[in-house]
């Protein structure tokens, strides 16, 4: 474990959320490939992560994007987006969590992008998860699983997850309407589950008709994750 990027002597000794957002952002410019494509998150955490790459962004050639949002903030900050499709592989992934357990495993969707999250850790060697210690569980299932769903099938997935202890709710938008990801889809959030298992869980859910994504990252877990303290101090944990 390393320690790195203290908070200024003199600043606030308890870090607010926000501060934390950006050293953890600021510290994944370590692990950013010179010469490379890097692979990009979604979220408020990955906001900062996207503001620290514009600082360097004539050191890489793009980044491979996980959702609409991201890819707006990255070519705004003059980052060109590449296609996944144009792309055999990427070194490293740069995400933010819901949750993260002690061996890497991550609940994420919050933002309702992790359908897109998956497949672009997938085409990645390494994923460096970026979180403040709030995020850090021994146990996944505390935060809703987010599950993106075909529109036809939420409520026999909805049934499903009840028969496993869990109450599921559709997402919805700020106007009533059902939340509609990227990719045209739902959301299901899943409470009530302890999630102890996180691969079998993942392998298991994913075949259900009907599940595009479940929230769970098992298969592609973190490789490393930096976490930002109280203290001010970010930590570096390799599982
Ligand atoms: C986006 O769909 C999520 O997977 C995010 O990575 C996760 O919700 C963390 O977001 P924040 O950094 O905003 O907490």
């Amino acid at each position: 474990m390393t320690h790195s990027a203290p908070i200024p002597a003199g600043a606030n000794p308890a870090p607010t959320p926000d501060q934390l957002k950006t050293l953890v952002g600021r510290a994944a410019l370590d692990y950013v490939v010179p010469g490379e494509i890097v692979g990009v998150g979604t979220g408020s955490t990955v906001n900062k992560f996207i503001d620290a790459l514009a600082t360097i962004a004539d050191r890489i050639p793009g980044a491979v994007s996980s959702s609409e949002a991201s890819t707006a903030r990255l070519q705004a900050l003059g980052i060109r987006v590449f296609d996944a499709n144009a792309v055999e592989r990427l070194s490293v992934y740069i995400d933010g969590a819901d949750e993260i357990d002690g061996a890497g495993n991550m609940v994420k969707g919050g933002g309702a992008a992790l359908t897109r999250e998956k497949i672009v850790a997938a085409l990645s060697q390494r994923f460096v998860c970026i979180v403040d210690e709030s995020k850090r569980v021994s146990v996944l299932g505390a935060f809703p699983l987010p599950v993106e769903v075909i529109p036809m099938a939420a409520q026999r997935i909805a049934r499903d997850f009840a028969a496993l202890g869990g109450t599921a709710t559709l997402r919805l938008r700020a106007d009533g309407g059902p939340l509609v990801t990227d990719n045209g889809q739902h959301i299901l959030d899943v409470r009530g589950l302890q999630i102890d298992q996180p691969l079998d869980f993942e392998t298991r859910v994913s075949q259900w008709p009907g599940v595009v994504t479940v929230g769970v990252f098992a298969a592609q877990k973190a490789d490393i994750c930096l976490l930002g303290t109280a203290s001010g101090e970010v930590q570096t944990l390799r599982f």
